[in-house]
């Protein structure tokens, strides 16, 4: 599957879920800018991921947690890809931690959650839909997890069922705004623990049957797909790899 020339933006690239799909694309040919709130957190990526010079990878240092920097962040992008059109764009912010019950959980550490994974993914499409919309063969794909459908199995991972919920429904509201328009608006709301690279745990020790790249085909099958304004829950790495296949 070749995605030579088109341009892929990958925000939350630092991340076990972000790092894969940046390895994949740039694999495929695209050419990838990813973004992360941290110039050595991007560092670190180009290391795990042996992202070599010669491979058109661009790094930029960006925030969606107001208005104000995801305007900055979406500028930077512009300025570091020298005027080239974005095709895709995967927005992947935002991990949650355990909790305690939800009447002894700090109240910030809800609105933490929600500013990072539902706010920071929200000012990100904000950012970026307004060329997809425009753009023939375009798409968008928001990141969540299974943790949206099921009560938590454990309690402390509440806030999980939270976010990702509310991220399921903003999805559903998002795909009827560009309902009409040339971009593809999906989610893939994963249902099963993925480890970072050469892993076999995810960061709340469960145990993952695969990494970051065995994960991230599954992206570019999304972005290469037909798939439009939609909620597709990934069950299994088998159900990742499915969509991988075009
Ligand atoms: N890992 C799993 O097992 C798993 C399983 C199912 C579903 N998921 C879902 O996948 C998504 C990502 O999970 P993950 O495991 O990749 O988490 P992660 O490793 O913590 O990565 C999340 C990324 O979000 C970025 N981020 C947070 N706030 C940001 C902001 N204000 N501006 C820019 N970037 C921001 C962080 O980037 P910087 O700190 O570098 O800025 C980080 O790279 C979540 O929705 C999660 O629920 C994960």
């Amino acid at each position: 599957m070749s995605f030579e020339n088109r341009v892929v933006v990958v925000i939350g690239a630092s991340g076990v879920v972000g790092s894969g799909v940046v390895r994949k694309y740039l694999d495929a040919g695209a050419t990838v800018v990813g973004v992360s709130r941290s110039a050595s957190k991007l560092e670190q990526l180009t290391q795990q991921m042996k992202i070599q010079s010669s491979e058109p990878f661009i790094s930029v240092v960006g925030d969606f947690k107001d208005e104000a920097s995801a305007r900055e962040a979406k500028k930077a992008v512009a300025t570091a890809l020298q005027g080239k059109p974005i095709d895709h764009v995967v927005s992947v912010q935002g991990f949650v931690s355990y909790a305690k019950a939800p009447t002894s959980t700090p109240p910030e550490e809800l609105k933490a959650a929600l500013d990072d994974g539902l706010f920071n993914n929200l000012l990100a499409a904000k950012a970026f839909l307004p060329e997809l919309k425009e753009r023939e063969g375009s798409s968008f794909t928001l990141v969540s997890g299974g943790l949206a459908h099921i009560p938590p199995p454990n309690i402390s991972l509440w806030l999980g069922t939270v976010k990702n919920a509310a991220l399921n429904a903003l999805t559903l509201a998002l795909a009827a705004e560009t309902a009409n328009d040339k971009v593809r608006l999906n989610t893939l709301c994963i249902h099963f623990a993925v480890a970072p690279l050469g892993g076999d745990k995810n960061q709340f020790g469960l145990t993952a049957e695969g990494d970051t790249l065995r994960l991230a085909p599954a992206f570019l099958g999304v972005a290469r797909g037909t798939q439009k304004g939609q909620l597709l829950c990934l069950n299994s790495f088998a159900d990742a790899e499915k969509l991988s296949v075009r």
